[in-house]
Parts: C-alpha cells; structure tokens; sequence
C-alpha cells in the first residue's frame, strides 16, 4: 500500500463537544455482499462512506449488479442483472471482507470464483472454517493459483461446529446457508453486533435466520428472498476509538448515535481506569476524573474486549500510573503500531503475545507509520496524546475503515490535517 499523503497531528489539545458515530465498517461489508442473494432492489442506509464500502461496490458492478450509491444517504443494490461468478485478487486485495463474496455467490448461485482476500495484514489470517462450513452444506471446494472454486448443484442445510469462534466463519455460512434447501444449524458462532444485524438484515428479505447473538445459530433456507429497505448499526469500533481519543486527550466527549450495551467492555475498562463515562439510550459521555490508572486488558470474543481496540487501548495505556498489561488471544502477531509507539517514548515490552506497558508521563510527536487499520488508529490517538507534531504516514489503511475521520476529530478541537507527500 502507499499512500499519497501523511496525516500532521499536534498533539496535546483536549478534544471536547459532540460527534455522531458513522454506520458499522464490519456489518457494512457482510450486508453488501447479502444484497447478491435477492433479485430485487435492497436499499441500505447509514452505510459509512470508507475505502471498503468502495471496493465492495466495485466488486458488484464487476458481477452485473446496479447499484447507486449516495454517501450518508443509501445505497441501492438490484442484483437481479447480475450474473458473473468471478472476482479476481486486483479486487479481492482491496478488502479482508471479500471472503463474503464466496458464501453471497454460492447462495445466489451455486457457484463461486474469489481470489484469496488481501487487506490488514497483521498476521496469517486463514478461512478454513468457512470452506469446511461450505462444504457441509454440499459445495465441492478446491483452490487453485491464489483462488477458492466453491461449487454446488445443491446447497442442502446441516449441521456446522467451528473449532474457533469465527465472525467471518459464522457470517460466511449464514451467507451460503439462507437459500440452501433446509435448515443450517452453526455450533460455536460468534455473537459479534454484526453477526446480528447481518441476521436482521437477512430476516428483513424473508430469511428464516434464529439465534444470532447466541452461540448456536438456526438458518431454515427459503428459495427466494425479496428485495427490502435497512438501516445498518452504528460502528461501536469508531465508537470505541473516539471514546479511547476522548480519554487520552482528558476531554469531554459526547459519543451520538451509537449503542452503549455494545460497548460494555471497553466501558468498564476505562470506569476501572479512572476515566468517567456515562450512558443514555444512544450517546455515551467521556469525561476525564483524575489521574488514569494501569489496567490488566485480554481480547477476547464478544462481549469480551474486542481486539479491534487492543491496539487504541495500548496507546492510551502508554501515559497511564503504573504498568498494564495487554494480552492478544485472537491475533497472535497484532502488535505492528508497537515500534511505532516506540518512536513516540512509550515503554513497551512485548512478550510472546502481552505487551507490558510502563506509564510515562508524557508521548512525544515523531514520524510514523501505519500498518493495518486500528494500528492507524493506535497512532492518531497516540498523536493526539503527544507533545509535538506527530507525522502519520500511509493513512489509507486509515481510509479503510474510518469515515473521515480527521474533519471529526477536527470537530472535536483537534489540530490534525492532510499533506501531500
Ligand atoms: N480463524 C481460523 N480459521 C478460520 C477463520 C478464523 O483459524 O477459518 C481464526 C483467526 O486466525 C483468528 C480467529 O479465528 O485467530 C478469529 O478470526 P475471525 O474469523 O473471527 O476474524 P475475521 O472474520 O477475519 C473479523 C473482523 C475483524 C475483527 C475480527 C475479530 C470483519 C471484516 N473483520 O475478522 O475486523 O478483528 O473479526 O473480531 O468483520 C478490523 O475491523 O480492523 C478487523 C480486522
């Protein structure tokens, strides 16, 4: 990746006033793909206007899909002239999400061509819990020169167990199993939100999916789904990022529009921080309340702390009293925004998969760069913390998942901008 700007950041200014939270980057690229399995138009809204969203709507043209896309307004998909069955790897590179494009086409129709995903690289990433879903509902799977071939005369329903709890895995079968003949059960999901609203999503074209948000999910396949009008769920991974932001800045920050029972874990880690963060119905409000104390954090499947965040936490953990420790059990090899730190005065040490981290009393602005997505936003709040001008460089995997972000930031009193190189 290479980008053609780098991000300035002077650091130090608390961010302070009201911000609404954009539509969901991880529900967005399952429900785009899920429009492929009806021949009708499906029109989505609060879709975030991110480089992801982007090259999903790419992939779908590719394969003869309209679709009309009016940023912060909807987008509309009619898949019903869609007919390719092939997505190369100079499209599948663009996103992890592509994977959906497999479960969506095997759905649709029997039969999937997908190059093996790019995006984040933060460590191996494999997807042979989806193909084993795939297969057990009757697909005939091999791959070849960088690419899976998935195949079915029949999709029939059955009985899935993944051996790790897989979002991907989880949204993928439910994908390939809505139009199968007979029922899907998924042993061992995952809970995420998105896997929810995924569900709500299929369930309002006339799917039959039972369970989601529970670790066994029902999916009595229909021939036919119809076309229907979704409204996608807030982020609550920008929503945890602004609220990291709002804490290491030691502002006060009202988060709109997002859903605080989803946030929950990372909430009572900042509460045992000594950050003050109090809930509505729909907005969450971050205020500084002292000094901010060294925490213990473990990622872990939802409603556990979600390694999206590990990486933002660790910043703001970097100028915390004492020494906390953050231990990745999901990505075993998630800690490339550490050098980074590094560079900026933060004292990590990391050791197999726990970064021990020692308080200092302050971060300072240095050249660095971005790795994958929440590395960039381990950076900017890293940023936004230190003395100085910090220089972020290749924002795009920033773009990725982040619906413009500095304007929001900016909005909030931050001192950030965009340079050519
Ligand atoms: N795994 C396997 N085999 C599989 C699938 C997963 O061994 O077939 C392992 C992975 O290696 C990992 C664990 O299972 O150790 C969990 O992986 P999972 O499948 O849940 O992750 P994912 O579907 O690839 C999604 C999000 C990630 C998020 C993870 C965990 C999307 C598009 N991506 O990835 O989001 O970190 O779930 O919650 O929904 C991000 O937003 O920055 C991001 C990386």
């Amino acid at each position: 990746m290479s980008s053609k700007d780098k991000m300035l950041i002077t650091g130090g200014h608390p961010l302070v006033g009201e911000i609404t939270v954009s539509g969901g980057k991880n529900t967005a690229v399952a429900v785009i793909p899920a429009a492929l399995l009806c021949n009708a138009p499906c029109t989505i809204e609060n879709l975030p206007d991110i480089e992801d969203v982007h090259a999903l709507i790419d992939i779908l043209r590719l394969l003869g899909a309209k679709v009309e896309y009016v940023p912060e307004c909807y987008m509309r998909i009619d898949a019903s002239t869609a007919t390719g069955c092939h997505v190369p790897y100079s499209l599948t590179r663009r996103l992890r999400a592509s994977y959906y494009l497999l479960g969506a086409l095997l759905g649709r129709q029997g039969m999937a061509e997908v190059a093996y995903p790019g995006g984040c690289d933060f460590c191996s990433r494999p997807i042979d819990q989806h193909l084993k879903g795939f297969a057990a509902l009757g697909a005939d799977i091999h791959d070849r020169g960088g690419v899976v071939y998935a195949k079915a005369d029949k999709l029939v329903g059955n009985d899935v167990f993944f051996d790790v709890v897989t979002v991907g895995g989880t949204i993928n079968v439910m994908l390939a199993a809505a139009r199968a003949q007979g029922t899907t059960v998924i042993y061992n999901a995952a809970k995420e939100p998105h896997i929810v609203d995924l569900a709500n999503f299929l369930n309002s074209m006339g799917a039959k999916v039972k369970g989601a948000g529970t670790d066994v999910i029902r999916i009595r396949g229909v021939q036919e789904l119809h076309g229907c009008t979704y409204t996608v769920i807030p982020d609550q991974i920008e929503t945890g990022t602004l609220m990291i932001a709002a804490a290491a800045t030691r502002g006060d920050v009202t988060i709109r529009g997002c859903i605080p029972t989803h946030m929950e874990a990372l909430t009572a880690k900042l509460l045992e921080m000594g950050v003050r963060v109090t809930e509505n119905d729909d907005s969450i409000r971050v205020r500084p309340q002292g000094i901010q104390r060294a925490v213990n954090i473990k990622t872990r499947v939802y409603p556990g702390f979600p390694t999206d965040l590990q990486q933002p936490m660790t910043s703001l953990l970097c100028m915390a009293q004492g020494v906390s420790t953050v231990s990745e059990t999901i990505f075993e090899q998630r800690f490339k925004h550490l050098d980074e730190l590094r560079r900026m005065g933060a004292k990590i040490k990391l050791m197999d998969r726990t970064v021990l981290i020692e308080g200092v009393p302050e971060l300072y602005g240095a050249p660095v760069t971005v790795t994958d997505l929440r590395a960039g936003a381990a950076l900017v709040v890293a940023g936004l913390m230190a003395k100085g001008v910090t220089e972020i460089y290749e924002t795009s995997y920033i773009d990725r998942g982040y619906e413009r972000i500095e304007e929001k930031l900016r909005k909030l009193g931050a001192e950030i901008r965009r340079e050519p190189i």
